[in-house]
């Protein structure tokens, strides 16, 4: 695996190659959900490019930002072992060498998918998201994009800017890749005791919970009210919403509206960090997909 740290030398490399090119964008701290984006990447192109960038308008709280775990060695050895050919690695000022202005993904108009949940509760996340993610493409020009679904939002934000700037790359998504206890694994969980890993391991039970009363037929505020009033029973843990919406316009969920999937997604704050997470129900198969 090659590193690099320039948009310049990456360049330079990826044009000397060539063959299918996919690209996974990460924040570093990798983890087994990081790796089935990278193993999705290798089992359909010829290369695939990672980044690890802790991009920083993406951040609503600068402690955040200064806590976010960096282990830059062993997430090389990880993305090595796991067949990524090239590891772009760079600093601020390469990916904004014009300081961190939004001119790449000024009027863009997310509408109804920043409305709620992660673009209610932590505003400019998105637009900072889709600032880094444009910039990124610019640099890698890759035929595929993969990215998680542990991140819903996030997919769907990515989606309308790729649509919006028309911009031409696929967009390959991963099922969430769950500890043994059911919890999403997540960069930030490095940063819970154990009594709080116990703790956010209940966040993906009570997701379950919803998506069963879905399937009984249960009304969906309903759900959303008991699920986020359980959550908040537990000491450790303290649910910022849990929301079932329309995967598509990320609009809630009306029971018996013609959706093609639901997401019941929730974010927890559980110790130092904020935990999100989803699952997927289909109603036409009246069941779970990618729990
Ligand atoms: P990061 O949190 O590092 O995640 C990088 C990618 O890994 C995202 O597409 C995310 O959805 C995926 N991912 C994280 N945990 C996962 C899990 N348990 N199962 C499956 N996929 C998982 O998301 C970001 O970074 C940033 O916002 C980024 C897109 C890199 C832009 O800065």
């Amino acid at each position: 695996m090659q590193t690099i740290t320039t948009a310049a030398a990456l360049r330079a490399a990826l044009s000397s190659r060539s063959g299918s090119v996919a690209f996974v964008p990460t924040m570093g701290a990798l983890h087994d959900g990081h790796m089935a984006l990278i193993s999705a990447a290798v089992a359909s192109h010829d290369i695939v490019v990672s980044s690890i960038f802790v991009n920083p308008t993406q951040f609503n709280e600068s402690a955040d930002l200064d806590a976010y775990p960096r282990t830059p060695e062993a997430d090389a050895a990880l993305l090595q072992a796991h067949g990524c050919d090239v590891l772009y690695l760079p600093e601020v000022a390469d990916v904004y060498p014009g300081g961190t202005d939004e001119s790449l993904t000024a009027g863009l108009d997310f509408g109804s998918l920043t409305a709620r949940m992660e673009g209610a509760n932590r505003p400019g996340h998105f637009d900072g998201v889709a600032q880094v993610v444009s910039r990124l493409l610019e640099i890698v020009q890759p035929d595929t994009l993969v990215m998680g679904q542990k991140d819903y939002q996030q997919v769907a934000v990515v989606r309308s800017m790729i649509s919006q700037l028309k911009l031409g790359v696929e967009l390959l998504i991963v099922p969430t890749v769950r500890e043994a206890s059911g919890l999403a694994m997540s960069s930030r969980n490095r940063r819970l005791s154990i009594p709080e890993t116990v703790a956010a391991a209940t966040i993906n039970r009570h997701l379950s919970a919803v998506t069963a009363g879905l399937a009984a037929g249960w009304p969906a505020r309903e759900l959303e009210a008991i699920a986020l009033r359980e959550l908040g029973l537990h000491p450790m843990l303290t649910p910022e919403y849990v929301e079932i919406c329309d995967g598509d316009t990320l609009l809630p969920y009306e029971n018996g509206a013609p959706v093609r999937e639901i997401v019941v997604a929730t974010a927890v704050r559980c110790g130092p960090v904020r935990l999100i997470d989803n699952r997927l129900f289909v109603p036409s198969l009246a069941e779970e997909v990618n729990p």
